[in-house]
Formats: structure tokens, sequence, C-alpha cells
């Protein structure tokens, strides 16, 4: 089979480059690989690691339509960054159709890869503004998905529409605008690794207290957590197994396909 791109052995470019030919085939997606592509030589002329590490983060923030017939469930959820965080949160759930996922969990590990290639910086204050969060009662949190976040907080409340902001106190990431051109320079975003671990650290619900603070757009809870480090997630997880029973039934309704 001929590459899409020249690679010299068994690096990460190469493992990059297969698994872009990979996705680009399932999905129909050549227009999307090729237009990454382009935008990473931009920066990163078009070889080498750091090239194919930042075509894999393009192919996280930029939209991109898959070929619905490619999927046997759920269709129309066909953009591939949103059904790449889908099947990560998702990975578990025993109704999902396993070759799907599993590409999504190659991709996954991937961007992680692409992430660490970049080299996260040390963030002391970031914001993420969700519509739901399954975690609010724990005490520590797996985030399964990629986590977006962004240093401008007008943005994040923008994301939580009213509902949930996420304040985070440090946490290691890559700033998208760093790695490519800006394509959303608005946004300051900083992506964190799948499968970050945060602590929770106090959560705001006093509507008089967070009005004060955030008088537009504001949410009606805050939550101030902090990223862990990674070294320690197994035993956290062995420690707050609960953490997953509680969420279980949330996640189980979000992750029967449909
Ligand atoms: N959210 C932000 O504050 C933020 C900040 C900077 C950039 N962005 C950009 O916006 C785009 C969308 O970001 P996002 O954070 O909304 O995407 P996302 O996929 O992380 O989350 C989408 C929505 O799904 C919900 N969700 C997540 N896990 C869930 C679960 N297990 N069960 C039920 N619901 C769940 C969340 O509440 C969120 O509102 C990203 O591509 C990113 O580039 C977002």
């Amino acid at each position: 089979m001929t590459s899409f791109f020249p690679v010299s052995s068994k690096s990460f470019s190469a493992k990059a480059n297969l698994l872009l030919q990979d996705v680009s085939n399932k999905f129909n997606i050549k227009n999307c690989t090729f237009g990454a592509r382009d935008d990473a030589a931009r920066t990163y002329g078009s070889s080498g690691d750091r090239f194919f590490a930042a075509i894999w983060i393009i192919m996280y923030t930029n939209k991109c339509l898959m070929d619905q017939e490619s999927l046997t469930q759920e269709k129309h959820l066909n953009d591939f960054p949103f059904r790449l965080n889908k099947e990560l949160r998702c990975a578990l759930h025993q109704g999902r159709d396993p070759k799907v996922r599993d590409i999504f969990l190659k991709a996954g590990r991937m961007i992680n890869k692409a992430l660490e290639i970049m080299k996260p910086k040390l963030y002391p204050t970031l914001y993420r503004g969700v519509k739901k969060f399954l975690f609010a009662d724990e005490a520590y949190f797996i985030e399964s998905g990629f986590f977006s976040a962004t240093e401008d907080c007008d943005v994040a409340l923008s994301f939580a529409e009213g509902q949930i902001l996420l304040v985070v106190e440090s946490m290691h990431g890559v700033k998208i605008n760093d790695v490519v051109r800006p394509m959303y320079p608005r946004e300051e975003e900083v992506l964190g690794l799948h499968g970050s671990t945060f602590k929770i650290i106090k959560t705001v619900d006093d509507p008089d207290e967070i009005r004060q603070a955030y008088p537009t757009n504001t949410p009606s809870k805050v939550i101030h957590v902090k990223q862990v480090k990674s070294w320690r997630n197994y035993l956290l997880v062995k420690k707050y197994r609960g953490w997953k029973q509680s969420a279980m039934t949330e996640t189980k309704s979000f992750c029967n396909p449909y």
C-alpha cells in the first residue's frame, strides 16, 4: 500500500502516518487529513515527529465530517473530533461497535502522544464550560475524553451556557494556537491529555456569590478542580472506585447507541 506522506522508519511518524491512512480510508475523510497536512506543513515542513504530531492535533481541532455510511451506529454523530470524544468516553460500554471504537481508541492514544511531543506546559489557571458534569459529587474524576480548556474565562462561560464552569487550578496542556496557525484565536484553547485525573477542590452553588464573580453569562455552578499527576491515577481510581459506580447510570444512557 502506498503511503500518504514520506516516512523513514517505524517511529512515531510512521505510526502516525499509518493511522492517518486508516482513518482516512475507513471514514472517507481524505479531504480532512490532507487539509491537516497542509496546515501542519506551513509550520513544520513536511516530515518529522512534530509535523505528524501537529497533523493529529489539527485532526482533533478541526471540524471534519465522516461518511455516515462508515458508521454502523449514531450515523449523525459524524464530526470526527466530537465522535472521538464520545467513543473515548464510552469505551467501556458494551453496546458500542468495537470496530469503530477501536480505531478511535488508537486515534486517542495517537493524539496523546502528539501532545506529549509538543511538550505540555503547566497552566496555573484555566477554565472549561460544560452543560453537563457527571462527577460533581465526587472527590476525584477521570476525563476519558480530551479536556478542552481555555485561558479566557468568557469563552468558557459561553460554552457553559449558564450551566457549569470548571475553574482548573493547574493543568498540563498544549496551547493549540502555539502548535498551528490560529484557527479560533479567541478561544485560547489549551488541550489536556485524554485520561487525565482531576481532584475536585470546591464547589460553589450560592447564586449570589456566583453572580458577583461572574456577572455576565452567569453559570449555575462553579467547580474548582486541579489535575492530579498521572502516576497516581491507578491508586486514586482504586481508592475512589465509587466515582465510577455513581456516574455509571448516567454514562450508560449517554453511551447507549441509538
Ligand atoms: N468547553 C470549553 O470550555 C472549551 C474551551 C476551549 C475550546 N473549546 C472548543 O469547543 C469544542 C467543543 O468543546 P467541548 O468541551 O464542548 O467538547 P466536549 O466533547 O468535551 O463536550 C461536549 C459536551 O458533552 C458533555 N459531556 C461530556 N462528557 C459527557 C458524559 N460522559 N455524559 C454526558 N455528557 C457529557 C459536556 O457537558 C459538554 O457540554 C472543542 O472542539 C474545543 O476545541 C471548548
